[in-house]
């Protein structure tokens, strides 16, 4: 059989270092002979049974190599997936398009509002799609994906165009897109917006409302523009419950932020809806460069004592 280049140089690699093994014993048994005081003949028997002992070794090594190799070789031509090894590609992608089309009848919604892209550079649209690829692969791995909208994401927009360039098969990406804004879908009562300069902590997800993200990537920080355009909407408003499961981290910079780019917020919330633990969420999603930590859960055992 043909071997391909590099499993050519494997199996020479291979060759080599079951060699080196070889003459290591070699050396060893020089070693031995030389010793003033020992016999040639239990030495040479010795040296016998470790050599049988060695090639025993090396062709049960190059057999769990081969057959390593083999199965690697099996799960890639059968398209096995990672996570489920005993689903093919294929099952895995029917499987994946099911659960997105369930939540888009009966997830849990989150929307990401795009009306405020004119106030971005290009670079900063570029990143902004960018984050919403990745928000849209995330929900694609989540067991139980959101119903995601992407609202007020006109057609002539920068934004739509550099989503459609970057993000491979965006026109087929399973949520809604719309030109409408958040509002022309759903009642206002039943918005929260999250923005980190809300007053009131994010408590849990509710099935009956819906929380809106802002679609906005500002390397040039504009403060309270999220806040700005829920007050507009006149809608609730809801940051994320760092303070409440978070302390701050010493560092170098003395850098601290509780701003998030938006993939990172809708992470977390994915994480808290399957998990039903903040802690869990931020733990696993808040970046480390932020300078928070998970501050630690103090039980009965590990509280100080207080002083009298
Ligand atoms: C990069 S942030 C935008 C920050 C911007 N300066 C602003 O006015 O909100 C993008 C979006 O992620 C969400 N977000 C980021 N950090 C958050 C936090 N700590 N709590 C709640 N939402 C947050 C908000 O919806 C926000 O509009």
């Amino acid at each position: 059989m043909a071997h391909s280049q590099p499993e050519t140089c494997e199996m020479q690699l291979n060759g080599v270092s079951e060699l080196i093994d070889l003459l290591c014993i070699d050396v060893e048994t020089d070693a031995v002979e030389d010793r003033p005081g020992r016999d040639d003949a239990p030495c040479s028997k010795n040296v016998l049974r470790k050599q049988r002992h060695w090639e025993k070794q090396v062709a049960a090594k190059k057999s769990k190599r081969r057959e390593e190799k083999q199965r690697r070789k099996l799960n890639r031509d059968s398209g096995a997936s990672i996570d489920h090894p005993e689903f093919t590609k294929r099952v895995m992608k029917a499987i994946t398009r099911e659960r997105l089309a369930e939540a888009q009848s009966t997830g849990l919604k989150v929307c990401v509002d795009l009306s405020m892209t004119d106030c971005m550079s290009d670079k900063e649209i570029g990143r902004l799609a960018g984050q919403l690829r990745r928000l849209y692969g995330s929900n694609k791995k989540a067991a139980r994906p959101f119903h995601v909208f992407l609202t007020d994401l006109r057609e002539d927009s920068r934004l739509y165009r550099e989503c459609i360039r970057m993000n491979e098969g965006f026109l087929n990406y399973m949520m809604d897109i719309t030109e409408d804004s958040c509002l022309d879908r759903f009642p206002p009562e039943t918005v929260v917006y999250l923005t980190p300069d809300a007053e009131e902590a994010l408590v849990t997800v509710d099935a009956d409302k819906v929380y809106v993200l802002g679609g906005l990537v500002d390397e040039s920080i504009q403060k309270k523009l999220s806040f700005s355009r829920a007050a507009e909407l006149s809608v609730h408003t809801a940051r994320l419950p760092i303070d409440e499961y978070m302390v701050k981290k010493s560092n170098v910079k003395n850098f601290h932020s509780k701003i998030l780019a938006v993939n990172q917020v809708f992470d977390i919330l994915l994480t808290f809806c399957d998990t039903g633990s903040w802690t869990q969420a931020l733990q696993t999603w808040f970046p480390l460069g932020k300078g928070y930590e998970v501050a630690p859960v103090y039980s009965p055992a590990t509280q100080p004592e207080l002083e009298d």
